[in-house]
Order: C-alpha cells, then structure tokens, then sequence
C-alpha cells in the first residue's frame, strides 16, 4: 500500500466511524478519536472540570467515549431523578468491569446487579438497620474511636500532621466493630496494612478499571503500571484477614445471640441452608467476603475522606471552625464528649458537615450505573449494558440551587430559626434503588468524630498565607491532595 491509500483509507474510516456516531441517536459529546476515544482529552485532567465545560456545550445527558466504550453522562438533578428514581428499573444495573470481576468474582453488593445483588443488600440493608440504628453500642464503637483519636492527635499538637493515616485507621476501626464486633489496636500490623490497602486501591482501582476495561491486553505489560498486581495483591492480604475473623465467628456464633454483622450474616445463611428449595448461592462464606469487602470499601474512604476535607475547609474558612467550636462550648462545655442526642442542638455543626459533603462532592460520580437494556431517554437512544455515570457535583456546583456554589456557607443549610434544612436536591448519598446503604452510619460518624475534634483542637494551616490546596484527585472517591495541619489544643488556644 502506498502512502496515498493509507491516507485516503484512514480519511474514509474516520468519515464512517464519525458517520456511524452521528447517526444512532447516542447522545452526543466531546469528539473522539478511534480506539482511544476521550482518554487524551481526559488524562492527567480533572474531569469534573471537564465535564461542567461539555454539560455546556452538549447539554445535560451527553456521552464520553472510553477506548471503544459508551459513557452517558446524566447531570442535573431532574435529569439524574427522572433516570434513577421515574426510571430506576433500567437504570439500576452495574457495568460489566474486568478488574472488579476479577476481585468480586461478581458478589457483594456494590459491583453485582439482578437477582443476587438484590439479596446480598436487602440483607445487608437489614443487619446494618438492626447494628446501627437499634443499638447504643454502635454510637459506643464510634465514641471510643473518636476518644483514641483525640488521644491520637493530642500526641502530636506540636508538630505539623497529616490526618490522613489516623483518621481512616480510625474510621476502618468502626467499620471492624459493626462488622467484626472488635476493634483492632492501631500497632496491630495486620489491621494496619489492610486499612492503608483499601485506601490506596479506592485512589488506583478506577483508573484501572477504565484502562484494563478498554485495554485487556495492559493486563500482560511487565511492571505493575496500573498497579494491577498490587491490587491483586492487598486482596490476598484481606482475604487472610477475613479468612481468620470468619472462622471465629462460626466456631463461636450463637444464632440466638448475634454480636455483629457478621453473625448476622452467619445465621441467615444457617436459616437459608434448612429450606426445602434453596436457590444456590443465596447466602455463602464467599458473598459475606464479597460483602464484608464492600462495606469497607465503601465505608471507610468516603467517610474518612470527608472527614479531611472538612477539615480543609475549616482551615481556608476559620470563622466557621470559630462558629462550630462556640455551638460546642455552649452546648457540651470543653469536656462532655458529644453524644447522637445532642445532633439537634448542634445545628450549625450539622451543617458544616452538610457543607462538607456538597462542596467536596466526596463520591462526585457516585459509583457507575448501567442500562439494564436498549432503553430510549430524553430523545436518545441508550444501548443495552451502557455505563452511566450519575453525575452529582453537577447537582451540588448548580448555582439555580446552591447560590455562590464555590463558597463554603454552611449557612445555606439552615433556615430563619437557625435550624437544619436540606433541598431536596440534596443527595450525597445519590437516591434510587441504588441509595447508599450507610447514609446513616456514615452521618453518625461524621458527626461524632467532626464535633470531637472540633470541641479539643483549633486547626491552622502550617503557612498562614498558603492553607492547602482546594483541588482533589479523583479515584473512586475524590481526595484531597495530601496536607499537613497545625493543631493546637484549645485548652492553650484559651489561654494564650
Ligand atoms: C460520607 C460517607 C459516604 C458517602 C458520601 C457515600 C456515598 C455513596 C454513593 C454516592 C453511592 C453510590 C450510589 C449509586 O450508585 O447511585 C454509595 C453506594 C454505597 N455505599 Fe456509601 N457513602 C458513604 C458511606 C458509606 C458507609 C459508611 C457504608 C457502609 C456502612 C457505605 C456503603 C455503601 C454501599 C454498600 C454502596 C453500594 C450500594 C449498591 O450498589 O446497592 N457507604 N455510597
């Protein structure tokens, strides 16, 4: 072939490649290239930048190709509501993911659809209700880890720290009493490793995901680039660690008595194996792995991580970290620890953490959907088994429903009496079938841990003309970029 063949063959390929994109009713975007779609746009970008930019250009339902493959974007939050909650039923499956499958071997919750993912989280939804809303052990559990972290962090006031590490070991430490009914010491190595490994895979595993989804062959490439195998590997390290946690409890498990989820668990799966037409696979060891891995998974990184962007907050906005600290003092003084009950006389605390979770837009894509068959939507026609991304920062960063978006106003979340008011357009947890199964926990916490460090430490930035940077890296869950902080008690802030 020579060289004007090539030419007038990749002239022709793209006029049809670009013809056939034009003319299936998918929703438009971004131009893309063959074989690699919108990945050039995107690497090393933020794509929530991006993605505000092309829900200008190409409106609210608009696609994003990666490699070969469909992404439908839905922002706003009519458009997300309509799809979710009017039309739940198709829009409610998960994509089909190499690296997750591989992980999940398709059980658990977060990564599963149809019938098995409906049964894996009814239960789930039922033992987290019955540990978590029934029991003052559970506000216990967290209240003990919130006191070892203030104990934590008054070992190091006079140094500049990260929170990072303490709070997600902190945060991992609930996690293991609602699942384990024990917590773990934070020198036990083990317990350590598999709390860090979870925090590094929520960074890497959805760029993987993406890549290895598009590119299978990546899998093959020598080196560990898309960190693939240390991935492959932290699984190994958990599942040695789940490994020993379950035969304990079988060996001590009292059906009349259950301790934690994992009882829970335990004694459904008992109940299950007496009926007399038992579907395969309902309850096993392998799905309460699965489950247990999900429930840290989703857990611990997006309450954790919320918790540091707070914080963040706090130190760009300190008249709002002086807000919270004198609703404290008024209510709870400088040394009764806060307790659920008080949740209603902290209202600007509650909405500081509100706050929080709009403006950091901790899961800002909330975890990817997928069609559960050719479905046409707002005029376009959407193929079966597409991956959608809901795309909530769309919501919180809508200045018809948040005025001055990019300003931290906790104040937006109160009404003329002072007291706490949520729009309805208020969905960190996203809503629908799919609705975060720990929305309840995960503010339980938020609010333990958050007033408790609030009521003991003043919180500055290490250079007062610098605080850190307000821009995150986004893995599954969207980060801050790594910082330091001075913290000082406020027992000397008093008397200084
Ligand atoms: C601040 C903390 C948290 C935030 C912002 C958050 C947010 C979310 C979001 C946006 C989703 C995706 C929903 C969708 O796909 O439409 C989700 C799913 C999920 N979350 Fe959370 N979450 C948090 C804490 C937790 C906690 C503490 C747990 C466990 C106790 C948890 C367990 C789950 C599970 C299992 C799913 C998957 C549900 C399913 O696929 O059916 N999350 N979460």
């Amino acid at each position: 072939m020579d060289g004007t063949s090539i030419l007038v063959f990749c002239v022709v390929f793209l006029l049809c490649y670009y013809a056939l994109r034009t003319t299936n009713n998918i929703p438009t975007g971004p131009v893309s290239v063959p074989l690699l779609g919108n990945i050039p746009q995107l690497a090393g970008r933020n794509p929530l930048i991006l993605f505000r930019k092309w829900r200008k250009q190409y409106g609210d339902v608009f696609s994003v190709y990666m490699g070969s493959q469909l992404l439908v974007v839905l922002n706003g939050y009519t458009i997300i509501k309509e799809a979710l909650v009017t039309r739940g039923t198709v829009f409610s499956d998960r994509p089909h993911n190499f690296m997750l499958d591989k992980i999940k071997d398709g059980e658990g919750v977060i990564f599963t659809s149809g019938a098995s993912w409906k049964k894996q989280r009814k239960l789930a939804v039922n033992c987290l209700q019955e540990l978590g809303f029934g029991r003052s052990s559970f506000e216990v559990c967290i209240a003990d880890e919130a006191k070892i972290l203030i104990e934590l962090i008054e070992q190091n006031t006079d140094a500049a720290l990260n929170l990072k590490d303490i709070l997600t070991t902190c945060v991992s430490n609930v996690m293991c009493g609602l699942v384990f009914g024990r917590r773990f010491s934070h020198e036990d190595k083990q317990f350590l490793e598999v709390a860090a490994n979870f925090s590094e895979d929520a960074k890497y595993i959805g760029h993987a995901s993406i890549l290895m989804n598009c590119f299978p062959f990546l899998q093959y490439l020598p080196g560990d680039l898309l960190r693939t195998k240390t991935i492959m590997e932290h699984k190994k390290v958990f599942d040695k660690f789940y490994e020993d946690l379950y035969e304990s409890h079988q060996s001590t498990l009292d059906v009349n008595c259950p301790r934690d989820f994992m009882d829970l668990y335990l004694t459904e799966m008992e109940k299950d194996s007496t009926l007399p037409n038992k579907e395969e696979n309902t309850y096993s060891k392998n799905q309460l792995k699965a489950l247990v891995g999900d429930l840290f998974g989703a857990g611990t990184e997006t309450t954790s991580t919320t918790l540091l962007w707070a914080i963040l907050y706090l130190l760009h906005y300190p008249d709002v970290q002086e807000k919270c600290f004198d609703e404290i003092q008024m209510v709870l003084g400088l040394e009764r620890f806060p307790s659920l009950d008080d949740r209603s006389h902290l209202p600007y605390c509650e909405a500081t953490i509100l706050e929080t979770l709009r403006i950091a837009a901790v899961v800002p894509l909330a975890v990817p959907h997928a069609t559960a068959r050719d479905v046409y939507f707002r005029g376009f026609r959407i193929p079966k088994e597409s991956s959608i991304l809901i795309n909530l920062d769309s919501i919180f960063h809508d200045s018809d429903i948040f005025k001055d978006p990019g300003v931290f106003s906790p104040e937006r979340f109160l009404d003329s009496s002072g007291q706490v008011m949520k729009p309805n357009e208020f969905i960190p947890f996203s809503f629908g079938r799919r609705v975060c199964i720990g929305e309840k926990v995960a503010q339980m916490e938020l609010f333990i841990f958050l007033t408790s460090m609030i009521q003991k430490f003043q919180f500055l930035p290490v250079d007062p003309c610098h605080p850190p940077d307000l821009e995150g890296n986004l893995g599954f869950v969207y980060t801050p970029k790594c910082f330091q902080v001075h913290i000082v008690r406020r027992q000397d802030v008093k008397s200084n």
